[in-house]
Formats: structure tokens, sequence, C-alpha cells
């Protein structure tokens, strides 16, 4: 109906001074769905200095109170779950009941977050002096976490509110201002679960949500020197990001390319159950996917076999049905996905499906027999494509997996607990999951990638600790 979402500055809804709009495209449909606005730099310069003076005063709030505000935000993010999880399905194509789970996960994010907020920023330490050698107990050191300033979070389009409150929370918490860049698709769903803190009563400037074409206005964000921290979650912008920023914590999660790795002493159903999950959950558009197995060649038959039977089961359609398989984000998207498949073609990999696309929509494929030389062996697709390497030792799959530029998570299959501890120590990634496909959460697990899947570690309580410094206060005695 031509109207275009406001932005967020200033504890209002604003619209940019430039008359330009972003359009969204509805994945499934591919036609324009929502409009929102495009900020100027301008307008980035205003929100940024309204970020800077509130959170001084932020920073003075009680610890309690900043909690009590985020349960508040976290209850009414609950209970209006209906038009965030609507705009998921229309912007993302995010099948609509894991458009609300996502949204209550989130809720349960911030809830944690305050709580174990109050905790870790509400201790500090003391230590003596005359425990260094040389010195007398004549010095008090008292430390504390204080809060970084402004913080930039750029979550990206396949968990647009997870990933953005994993990042809003932990700021606010530790006493920091908040600036939101939402990715385009994804960008009405944030400023839906940002009305949702604009109504638990956060103070004006706190927090802001700006949109508009990251061509236009993300590397002036990113490179702004109010930014005190920079927490991003996407793809390789993020290592572009990382080389222009100043001297400021940074936190990233920037892809992967999970292993699984079968033994042949696995539970094969427990494993392709894992595959299916990992590989085809949200069309294989999520950075913890599992991006390839890598199967002992003696069970790799029967493992293929299994896991066939159950993608004949996955249901492919619009993201309204529910449908396992739905639309991925982007034209863009789907032909970078297709290029993969194309090559693994070329290369004389087993199709264990016929090779099928309507638009952005592609049905779920499994590729058997992939070897090293295709590209689908090494690049993530971020779509509902597996590919099977069949291996003849455990070796040769813990090379395989750490011959990659990624290292986020990963997994082993077997009944050896022994052996699983030993290849989880070989594997190069942030995470090994034993005899369970790779995932982030719980929100309160540590999660970081190795590599080129990302810097610092995230996760409730590391990212509440990044979004910190310590201050030590030294009482002198005479
Ligand atoms: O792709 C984003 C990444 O954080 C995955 O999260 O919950 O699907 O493991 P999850």
């Amino acid at each position: 109906d031509g109207e275009v979402y406001k932005y967020y500055a200033d504890g209002e809804w604003k619209t940019s001074s430039s008359g330009k709009s972003v359009a969204i495209i509805n994945p499934a449909t591919r036609k324009p769905q929502y409009k929102v606005q495009a900020c100027t730099q301008e307008e980035v310069n205003a929100v940024m200095e309204m970020a800077k003076s509130a959170q001084k005063s932020w920073a003075k709030t009680p610890l309690w109170k900043r909690a009590e505000l985020l349960h508040k935000a976290a209850a009414i993010l609950k209970d209006n779950k209906a038009p965030m999880a609507e705009s998921l399905v229309k912007e993302i194509a995010k099948p609509a009941k894991d458009s609300v789970t996502e949204v209550v996960r989130s809720g349960d994010l911030i809830s944690y977050c305050a709580e174990e907020g109050v905790r870790i920023l509400g201790e500090g330490k003391f230590l003596l002096s005359d425990s260094f050698p040389g010195n007398d107990r004549t010095k008090y050191c008292l430390t504390s976490k204080i809060p970084l300033g402004v913080v930039l979070a750029i979550p990206p389009f396949n968990y647009p509110v997870n990933l953005a409150v994993s990042k809003i929370a932990p700021a606010l918490i530790a006493g920091n201002s908040l600036v939101l860049k939402p990715p385009t698709q994804g960008a009405v769903s944030c400023l839906h679960m940002v009305h949702c803190f604009h109504l638990a009563g956060f103070p004006k400037g706190l927090i802001s949500c700006i949109t508009g074409k990251g061509s236009e206005i993300g590397d002036f964000l990113t490179m702004h020197p109010a930014v005190n921290c920079i927490s991003f979650t996407g793809g390789d912008t993020g290592i572009s990001i990382s080389k222009k920023a100043g001297m400021i914590p940074l936190q990233m999660e920037l892809g992967g390319k999970d292993a699984c790795i079968v033994l042949e002493d696995a539970d094969l159903d427990l494993v392709a159950s894992n595959i299916i999950k990992g590989g085809f959950s949200y069309s294989g558009q999520r950075c913890t996917a599992v991006k390839v197995v890598l199967v002992m060649e003696s069970v790799a038959d029967e493992l293929v076999e299994k896991v066939k039977a159950k993608v004949a089961k996955l249901t492919v359609g619009p993201p309204e049905d529910n449908s396992d398989i739905t639309a991925v984000v982007s034209e863009s998207s789907a032909n970078f996905i297709e290029g993969l498949v194309m090559d693994a073609k070329e290369k004389g990999a087993t199709f264990c499906q016929e090779y099928k696309r309507e638009g952005n929509l592609i049905w779920p494929l499994l590729l058997d027999n992939v070897r090293p030389d295709m590209r689908i062996a090494w690049e993530e697709p971020f779509g509902p494509v597996v590919p099977v390497l069949r291996i003849s030792s455990v070796e040769e799959g813990i090379n395989h997996c750490n011959a990659s530029n990624f290292g986020l998570q990963g997994c082993v299959f077997t009944k050896d607990i022994n052996k699983a501890i030993l290849i989880s120590d070989a594997m190069e990634t942030g995470t090994v999951q034993i005899n369970s496909a790779p995932a982030r959460g719980p929100d309160h697990f540590p999660f970081q990638g190795l590599k080129d899947s990302g810097i610092g570690s995230q996760g409730v309580t590391n990212s509440i600790n990044l979004m910190t410094k310590v201050k030590t206060t030294v009482i002198n005695l005479p």
C-alpha cells in the first residue's frame, strides 16, 4: 500500500529526509512486500550523538533497574509475537512455526541476559598487593566492569530478531547504548522488535534503529568515531569491517562449513535425523548448518539410503504452510546455490534426488560421492544442498575439516566417547558437538568461530563480558 516503515531514533518513529526508501522483496512471491526508510549519513550522525549522551546517564542507572526494563521488554516481545512472526514469514520466508520460535527464544534470551547481568556485573574483585614479589600489603585494588559506550549491532537476515537481541540485551544490561542496523530482509521484523523495547520505556536515544542501504551507510556506520564496539553476524563483509574498524572490540560470526564426521560405529538413524535437522532446517540458511558430511566408506551406503528416505518426506512450499523447505532469501542466493550444484554435476557427483528449482525455491538435495575438487566440498551453499564425501580414515575427515577457511562448529557421531573427545580436540572449530548436529543454542553456551568464522565469543555471558571493560581503583595505604 505504499506505506514506508519509519526508522527509530530519539524515542520516536521518523521519516528520513532522503525521501527515499528501500524495498524488501518477499523471497517466496518475489514481489515487493515492504518498504523501509533509506537513512542518510546525517541521520546516522544524529543517532550517534543521541546514543553517546543517552549512554552517560544509562551507565548511572542502577543495574537492577536496567534489568527490570529488560525483563519488561522480554515480556512485551513475547506478548507481541504475531507481527514479528508474520514479517519473518514475509521478508525472509522462515516457516511460520519457526518464526514464532525465533521470537519466543529472543524473549527468553533477553530475560536470561538480565539475570546473568545482575550477577556478573554486580560482582567485582578485590586484590591485595603483597601477593606480588617485593610488595607490602599497602595497596588495595578494587575492580569492576564498566560499559564501553555505544555498541553497533548488525544482525543477519536469517535470525533478524534473535541475532539482534543477542547483541542488544548484553549491550544494554552492561550500561551501553545501542545502534541497530538491521539487514534489509528482516528490517521490518527488527522494527517490530524495537517497538517492544520502545513500549518497555527505555530512555530516549538509548536504542536506535537505522535502516538503509549498506552501500550508503554501511561503512559510515562501522567506521563512525562514536562507535565503541561492533557486534556483527553475517557473511564475509565482516572481514572487511574488521579491516576498517577502529581500535574497538569486535564480535563477529561470519559463517561456517560445519563438518559432520561419521564413524563406523555410529547410530546411523541418529546421524540421518541430525543431517536432516542440521542440513535442511530453514532450508540450510544457518551458519551452523551441516555443510559437509564426512562418512566412513563402510557405512556410507547405508547412511545415504537413510538420509534419502528422510529427504523424500520433507515438504517443499510456502513458509505460511510451515513447509520444511521454503524459498531461499534472494534470487542471487538461489543462483549461487545453483552454481555450486552445477559444478558438482559437471565433476560427477551422484544426485540422490533430481535437481529442481522454481524461482527462489530449491528442492532439498543430497549429493553423494562429492570429491575435494568440487566447489561444494568447500563453499557454503546457504541453501538446502548437503554434500557427502566418503572417507577411508578418520584422519581424512579431520584433515578435510581443518583444511577449510572456516572453523565455526562441527560434529562427530560415534559411540566411543574417547574417540569423540580426541576428534573434538583435533577439529579446528570453535565448538564440536558429539552425537548431535551443530547449533548455537542454548543461547547461554559460548559460541565462537575460529579462522574466517569470526572473532570474539558469543553466548549471553561472553557477550556481556565482551561489551565491558575492567576499571580498577587502587587504594594506597600510608
Ligand atoms: O546462522 C546464525 C547462527 O548463529 C546459527 O544459529 O541457532 O541456528 O544454530 P542456530
